[in-house]
């Protein structure tokens, strides 16, 4: 049994203050049938995670593959250890469009994630001219292959995907239920080319215009295990309700 995430990615957003009263807001109201995650801004991470309540995981958005020197600007798996965080997303499709984010890359941060014990929040996902020409599969495929290239998986309770499909990020146009079950279906298949069995075990979670109206309908699906949240995740009551998505 995979225990489903609810995953926020408050992305640019939220000052301290605001995290801070996010985190005492959301205290009491969360439900432990699934795993509940935000993933914040750097500069508020250790501040989040000692106000956060128990039940809530705090993640961060990027990180360096080096483990520390000359790189300017970049934050290395060691400094968000040190804030306690547990999760790194990885590969986000707007550091993919605007970072110079590679799958190269996103295999290098998946190791050292997975080498600190970080739980590596993979995304990958089409843009909107790929999955019109019928490519959905070969990108998808491409970016997991490269991805997880040589990954040594002890636990796959320490690894998740996120299928994000970038014309579905930030559009209000979210993608079908069916669309969503389609492509976690198929990137499992694939993820079980690379790490057998194990992938039963890998929680894929579908993000992109998630909403509180419209989360039941993916986790209908068996193969969606979750969801990755942007805008719906940033209030209090939102993220509440898409936590609590059983009710
Ligand atoms: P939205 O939920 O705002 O579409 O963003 C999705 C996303 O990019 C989560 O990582």
């Amino acid at each position: 049994m995979r225990k489903p995430i609810i995953a926020g990615n408050w992305k640019m957003n939220k000052t301290r203050d605001e995290a801070i009263n996010f985190a005492l807001g959301v205290s009491g109201r969360l439900p432990n049938y699934a795993e509940c995650i935000v993933c914040a801004p750097f500069i508020i991470l250790r501040d989040l995670v000692k106000r956060v309540p128990t039940n809530l995981a705090v993640g961060a958005q990027n990180m360096d593959y080096h483990d520390s020197g000359a790189f300017t600007g970049e934050v290395s798996p060691l400094m968000l250890k040190d804030t306690e965080v547990t999760h790194v997303i990885i590969g986000h499709s707007e550091r993919r469009a605007y970072y110079n984010e590679t799958d190269e890359s996103v295999n290098l941060k998946v190791k050292k994630a997975l080498e600190y014990d970080l739980v590596p929040i993979v995304c990958v996902g089409e843009v909107l001219a790929e999955r019109e020409a019928g490519k959905t599969n070969e990108v998808l495929a491409r970016q997991i292959n490269e991805g997880f290239k040589d990954v040594n998986l002890d636990n796959p309770e320490n690894l998740v995907v996120a299928y994000e499909p970038v014309w579905a990020i930030g559009t209000g146009k979210n993608a079908s239920s069916e669309i969503a079950e389609e492509a976690c279906k198929f990137i499992r298949t694939e993820l079980e080319k690379i790490f057998g069995n194990k992938a039963n075990d890998i929680r894929i979670l579908y993000g992109g215009s998630v909403k509180p109206e419209n989360i039941k309908e993916y986790m209908a699906n068996p193969d969606v295990d979750g969801a990755l949240v942007g805008g719906a995740s940033l209030k209090v009551d939102s993220f509440v309700a898409l936590c609590n998505y059983k009710d």
